[in-house]
């Protein structure tokens, strides 16, 4: 049985697989084709944090497979009432046949699925975003084929996508370019990444951006650092993608943003609203690879 609790966890060849058997998942969707790989399993959600892709993605995803969908916060549930993680983990995997957790610390999910019988998935912690990450990387494939050698420039937090764009260059070859105001900066010993062959770090985020085949954010202020927001917007200022970063990256190079967006912080309109952001395509791209990554974990590789 397999975790999926950060990128790291699958190899480049599971990698080349989930990509394939998602666009195959893709094309399925799109032409209203049945795809009942998954029938009558159950899918545990538990969210400690809010969400709008990550859920829909999931729970459509599960019932577009033929399964169901458990949906758990702290709020309505014994997790918000000190239960154990440990006893809680025993009890749901129990139940279900498949569990994704969206929760702060990434010991959470470990603990979580030290003690579980099924698959379990990260929706995201405050250390890794691996499913996101998982559908970015389809996405540029599908624009632009392999990612292996491109650059690929990160501009604004070190934060959890920051890590596993580090992890995603480590394995599949690529190079990213990380600029981060002072003070937060990557931590490599929490991305957990082999070597720093494959990224690089700029002071000017304009810098970092040229020559980049994909520039990419995310928010100022992640969930969990809200009592750091007014401090965060003065550090931050310098590090919104704009148009001219933008022209400074290679010809044809692709915008993306995991969502939801500050337009004006962390992006000018004109570039998440303009011709180079796919977006969109990233979003519902979190849908077939998710679909994806949970036959996989539940089935192995089909075909
Ligand atoms: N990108 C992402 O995980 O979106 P949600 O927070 O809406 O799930």
């Amino acid at each position: 049985m397999k975790h999926y609790l950060q990128f790291k966890d699958f190899s480049a060849d599971e990698y080349r697989y989930l990509f394939a058997r998602a666009a195959l998942i893709k094309h399925k969707f799109k032409t209203y084709e049945k795809h009942h790989t998954l029938l009558d399993r159950t899918l545990a959600m538990i969210f400690e944090k809010a969400s709008t892709r990550t859920r829909v993605s999931f729970e459509a995803g599960m019932y577009q497979m033929g399964g169901s969908v458990v949906h758990l916060t702290t709020g309505d549930s014994q997790l918000g009432r000190s239960e154990p993680i440990e006893d809680s983990a025993k009890v749901i995997s129990r139940m279900t046949d498949i569990v994704m957790i969206r929760t702060f610390e990434q010991t959470k999910i470990e603990r979580f699925a030290a003690h579980s019988r099924v698959p379990v998935i990260n929706g995201l912690t405050n250390e890794f975003h691996p499913c996101q990450v998982l559908a970015d990387i389809f996405t540029f494939i599908e624009h632009r084929g392999s990612i292996a050698g491109k650059t690929v420039a990160w501009v604004g937090d070190g934060n959890n996508m920051a890590n596993t764009w580090l992890q995603a260059a480590d394995l599949l070859g690529f190079t990213v370019h990380v600029s981060t105001p002072s003070g937060y900066e990557v931590d490599q010993s929490i991305a957990g990444v082999r070597a720093q062959k494959s990224y690089r770090v700029f002071s000017d985020p304009l810098q970092a951006c040229e020559g980049a085949d994909l520039v990419t954010t995310d928010v100022w202020t992640s969930m969990g650092y809200e009592a750091e927001n007014a401090t965060r917007m003065q550090a931050f200022a310098s590090w919104r993608v704009t148009a001219g970063m933008m022209a400074a990256a290679a010809p044809g190079a692709l915008f993306m943003h995991c969502l939801p967006a500050h337009r004006g912080e962390e992006v000018d309109a004109d570039v998440i609203d303009g011709p180079q952001s796919v977006v969109w395509d990233e979003a519902e791209n979190r849908l077939h690879v998710q679909k994806a990554l949970m036959e996989y974990l539940l089935l192995g590789q089909l075909e």
